[in-house]
């Protein structure tokens, strides 16, 4: 707890790397996707000596290089300034872990960006072998980018038996590597179709190239659906036992699971009635229809996946609360508040009556006024609970779950968190803590619209 607390109003911190992660993700899997289909498709048009296809490619290339470079490189530039933000302590272990998975992540993405450069702008003046090596070798760096990132990405949901035995490759080659490289490969050539059937909607008039990219794009485009439908039933029977347990235990994700099959199934059909059987449908309507659940599928897949690590970030090594298991008989003992460089600097500045010895002593802070304990339970909720909860209203908030508790039943609900609630990150301070947070909720809580006070009465519903 050596880190201070960002706060991000109504949203919460870790949902602001969740936006702009979704949002990379829906570029840089087509970055991968695209790469290969572009390797792939100038190399069979260079054989059939098709200029219109090639004509084509090269607009394509175009447009790919622009999204994928320019946009793939500042939302890949954004998640390290969001989670180096929202999540420090995750992000430090992280960085400790892998330094190398990374440099090696950047060395092929240098890589990625020369190749993507030449492949576009030396168009027309290299030989056409040598051209279409340059495609593969982007598609090849495009997709070992994407197994290292997917390495340490898949090291959050479950890093195995790598608690025990810190090694690198214990870490890397983690029970969900592969089922997540698999998905993400077929994520990648599904989505990458996807992007070819808009554009080639879009700027191509000649209906008898649309329908031969259809026919091209159409055997990616199922190799990757069946690559995700196995990746994902191998991300399921990987999971650790709690992530699974949270699968069933909040109404959301069953509504999002059932959303993924729903909109999968729609792309699926779309796929078969669109570009397999009907090659002269592909108009922008319905590619770009195709396109829209594609993403909805895909970033709802990304939801689930994160989600179900409640309470860590890292499995076992770190709290969503930025505090890592084993320092939690530590914390209950001495104090959150004492516990944390931040939140010990602050309570020593303003609250200088509650320290003994130089050290907070907990029982002295009930005796603090009224005002001055709302504010250390905003603290506490703070630094303990905002990683999931916003305060007042937003993401998930706090107030309108508590409605109509009394502080005490809330102090107490909050120091059983260890029994009552799995998904949530035990209580780790002291019961005169738990008391200050118990009395801020019920204070930001609205009353009971129903007017059935649930615990004491307290507040009154109009
Ligand atoms: C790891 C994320 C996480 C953290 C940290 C967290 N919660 Fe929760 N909490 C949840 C989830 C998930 C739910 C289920 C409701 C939902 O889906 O929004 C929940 C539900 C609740 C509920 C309603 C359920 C009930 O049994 O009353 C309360 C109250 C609550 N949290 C309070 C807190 C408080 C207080 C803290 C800080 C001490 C906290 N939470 C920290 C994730 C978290």
């Amino acid at each position: 707890m050596h880190y201070p607390w960002w706060y991000v109003p109504y949203l919460t911190a870790p949902m602001l790397i969740a936006l702009v992660a979704v949002i990379h993700m829906l570029v840089s899997h087509y970055a991968v996707g695209g790469g290969l289909f572009l390797a792939m498709e100038t190399g069979y048009a260079y054989k059939k000596k098709d200029r219109d296809y090639l004509a084509y490619l090269r607009r394509h290339a175009r447009f790919f290089v622009l999204l994928t470079v320019v946009f793939g490189a500042i939302t890949g530039v954004g998640i390290w300034w969001t989670i180096g933000l929202a999540s420090p302590l995750a992000t430090e272990v992280l960085i400790r872990t892998f330094v190398f998975g990374w440099a090696t992540e950047w060395v092929f993405f240098v890589v990625e960006i020369i190749s993507a450069f030449i492949f576009l702008y030396a168009w027309g003046r290299l030989p056409e072998k040598t051209h279409v090596v340059i495609g593969w070798i982007y598609g090849a760096a495009a997709w070992i980018s994407l197994v290292l990132i997917t390495g340490i990405t898949a090291f959050m949901l479950n890093p195995g038996d790598w608690p025990e035995n810190r090694s690198f490759w214990i870490a890397f080659f983690n029970p969900q590597f592969v089922p997540q490289v698999v998905a993400r490969t077929g994520g990648s050539l599904l989505l990458a179709s996807l992007y070819v059937y808009l554009h080639a909607s879009i700027v191509l008039k000649d209906l008898k190239l649309r329908e031969l990219i259809s026919r091209r794009s159409m055997r990616p485009a199922l190799l990757g659906a069946i690559l995700i439908t196995f990746g994902g039933a191998g991300w399921y029977v990987m999971l650790p036992p709690s992530a699974m347990a949270v699968l069933p235990s909040a109404a959301v994700l069953n509504i999002f699971m059932g959303l993924i099959v729903g909109m999968t199934l729609v792309v699926f059909l779309g796929l078969y009635f669109g570009p397999y059987r009907h090659p002269n449908w592909l108009s922008p309507g319905f590619a770009g229809m195709l396109l829209v659940f594609g993403f909805g599928a895909v970033s709802t897949g990304e939801f689930i996946r994160e989600a179900v690590r409640k309470p860590y970030v890292v499995y076992n090594v770190v709290l969503a609360n930025q505090i890592l298991p084993e320092e939690i008989p530590w914390l209950q003992g001495v104090g959150f508040l004492r516990g944390g460089t931040w939140t010990r600097a602050h309570v020593a500045a303003a609250y200088p009556q509650v320290l003994g010895k130089g050290d907070i002593m907990p029982a002295r802070l009930l005796a603090l006024p009224r005002a001055d304990r709302l504010a250390l339970g905003r603290v506490l909720f703070q630094y303990h609970c905002n990683d999931c909860h916003a305060e007042q209203s937003g993401y998930s908030a706090a107030a309108p779950l508590v409605r109509g508790r009394s502080p005490e039943a809330l102090a107490d609900m909050i120091l059983h968190f260890r029994r009552t609630h799995f998904y949530m990150p035990p209580w780790s301070g002291t019961p005169e803590e738990a008391q200050l947070l118990g009395e801020y909720l019920a204070e930001i809580a609205p009353p009971n619209p129903t007017g059935m006070l649930l615990n004491g009465p307290r507040k009154e519903a109009k």
